[in-house]
């Protein structure tokens, strides 16, 4: 496969082909992704909840990150690598978040990361962005903020709302993201922003308007079972085909028919075999 780069994500913003985006966390969930021809792979924090277990995403640190990001690296080499900044690792100033992003480029391989926020995020974006740097923006309902959106909601569901997060895509625009990520929006919304930028939306939640679609890697493989959004089309049931294995594993392990003789080594001469009676 030929490399993603940011040149083919414009390419297939102007001839109108759906940019598909789909997270990765890890090696194989990497290497699939790939294989299957995905254009742009997201190291997103949902991996803190996915993946490792959190509550939420704000719990994950850089470190974590990091070594999640360079996994991903070693298994996914054609698609766009796009990386989360990890809640706290960006907010208190334009320079934590340019030092954080560098951190992601240079010690993970990433190619762009995505962060959280409307205007107030502007200029950060603009540094990031300014050292050259590609960026996401995320906004609609944005995960790392949910306590202060009153939980996990569908945002802009008023024309007043959909105006505002409208305004926000575009100082995001305007501050240099390459792409803006809605998530939880009314499709006739998101249809509303992606009509007016000049730069490509990726849609989780947001309708099938959008300039591309995103989903969590482990939700639309059915291998997280704790919950499901309304957004997620399950692709597989990985948690329950897993289990069947794994307990077909164990069955067998107990009634010693794994391993069978195909499994096992023999010895390079038989004869030895009675030597050791
Ligand atoms: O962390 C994540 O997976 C995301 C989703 C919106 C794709 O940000
Ligand atoms: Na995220």
């Amino acid at each position: 496969r030929p490399k993603v780069t940011l040149n083919t994500i414009k390419s297939l913003y102007k001839k109108n082909i759906p940019i598909a985006s789909l997270t990765a966390h890890d090696f194989p969930s990497g290497i699939v992704a790939d294989r299957a021809g995905v254009d742009l792979v997201l190291v997103g924090d949902s991996l803190a909840m996915v993946a490792l277990g959190y509550d939420n995403t704000n719990q994950i640190t850089m470190d974590e990150m990091l070594s999640h990001c360079r996994a991903v690296a070693r298994g996914s080499k054609a698609p766009f690598l796009v990386a989360d900044l990890p809640f706290g690792t960006y907010e208190v100033s334009p320079e934590q978040a340019l030092e954080s992003s560098i951190r992601l480029i240079r010690e993970a391989k990433m190619e762009g990361v995505k962060l959280e926020g409307g205007i107030e995020m502007a200029a950060t974006i603009k540094k990031i962005t300014t050292a050259g740097i590609p960026v996401i923006g995320h906004i609609g309902l944005t995960p790392q903020r949910s306590a202060s959106l009153g939980g996990f909601r569908v945002q802009a569901r008023t024309a007043t709302g959909a105006r505002k997060l409208l305004r926000s895509a575009q100082a995001l625009q305007e501050a240099g993201c390459f792409a803006i990520l809605l998530e939880a929006v009314p499709a006739p919304v998101a249809k509303f922003v992606t009509q007016a930028l000049t730069i490509p939306t990726i849609g989780i939640g947001a309708g099938n308007q959008c300039s591309g679609q995103v989903l969590v890697q482990l939700d639309m493989l059915g291998s997280f079972d704790r919950f499901t959004p309304k957004f997620v089309k399950k692709y597989a049931d990985a948690f329950e085909t897993n289990s069947a294995a794994i307990a077909e594993y164990v069955r067998d392990v107990k009634e010693r028919s794994f391993p069978g003789e195909e499994h096992a080594y023999s010895m390079r001469n038989e004869d030895d075999i009675k030597k050791l009676e």
